[in-house]
């Protein structure tokens, strides 16, 4: 059996708004579009990801948040119905999923004999939670791949948040470990927005597209900022800042999902794929991609 890798890793930010603009049959609210230019943005990314054969797509969702380890889906299917606790109006979502569990339980594995605290959820009525459902959904409308799901360990609320990153670094070894002796092609996804302050009030049409810009000059800064450096490879550097980003961008990135990305991408030093920035209820969300080159 051949050794297994990682074909992509991607940024692949959640707001519920995207799947609200797009209207797929899933969703039940109706909406005149909006946030074109993110929506735009992921096309081509999925455009990218059709030319990559891959056999699972594994996400890390800020928004399935464990105070006691990092959890795994350990069920081979999921179905219900994922209403977002915010934005009810836009996001009532019916999803059906498929779980490769032999993967989850590798990655698990792995956690767990390197120290870090595991566990495997095994309850088939679980809600799925959006983050996870929004970005395996704009990567991949189809949902016609296997998705293993892990949860954010909270320890940057727990502890802080060099924790949270030295933990999330362990589990990007794990994640490498158990992928190179699946023998399998995986996607990697960071389900996580840049800047993170968002709007506090909404107009009539929530897809009014008038009304939407980031929510400070510092938070663009900021963005900007992070952006410039992944498109130039300096991932390494994004991590080490990373901390300082995520306490004054009020940044996502404290969930650990984008530390854990780039850390089983071994930092990579080659420039990103920026397939879009744009904001959503003034939140910088950005679509990035890296491929790693496949050993000759
Ligand atoms: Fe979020």
């Amino acid at each position: 059996m051949p050794k297994g890798r990682i074909v992509a890793g991607l940024l692949a930010p959640h707001p519920p708004h995207l799947i609200y603009a797009e209207n797929p049959p899933q969703n039940e609210p109706r909406s005149e579009g909006g946030w074109e230019g993110l929506r735009w943005g992921y096309e081509r990314l999925r455009a990218d990801l059709a030319k990559i054969d891959h056999d699972a797509i594994v996400v890390l969702s800020p928004h399935w948040q464990t105070y006691v380890g990092w959890h795994f889906l350990g069920v081979p299917r999921f179905d219900g119905l994922s209403v977002d606790p915010i934005f009810p109006h836009l996001f009532r979502y019916r999803y059906g999923l498929d779980v490769d569990v032999a993967l989850a339980e590798a990655i698990e594995a792995e956690a767990r004999s390197a120290g870090l605290v595991t566990a495997m959820m095994r309850n088939p009525d679980f809600r799925v939670d959006y983050g996870t459902i929004v970005s395996c959904h704009l990567t991949n409308p189809a949902w016609d791949k296997p998705i293993v799901s892990i949860s954010s360990c909270r320890s940057a609320a727990f502890y802080n948040i060099d924790v949270m990153q030295a933990q999330a670094v362990a589990l990007a070894d794990a994640t490498v470990r158990a992928i190179e002796k699946s023998g399998k092609r995986v996607v990697l996804l960071a389900s996580n927005s840049l800047s993170h302050r968002h709007f506090t009030s909404e107009g009539d049409v929530p897809e009014d597209m008038s009304r939407e810009h980031v929510t400070s000059h510092a938070q663009h800064l900021w963005d900007m900022k992070i952006v410039n450096m992944l498109k130039s490879g300096r991932t390494r550097e994004v991590v080490d800042i990373l901390p300082e980003f995520s306490s004054q961008a009020i940044a996502e990135t404290d969930a650990g999902s984008f530390t854990w990305m780039l850390a089983a991408l071994g930092f990579p030093t080659y420039p990103a794929e920026l397939y879009a920035y744009g904001t959503v209820i003034g939140t910088g969300n950005a679509v990035m991609g890296w491929f790693p080159k496949e050993a000759p």
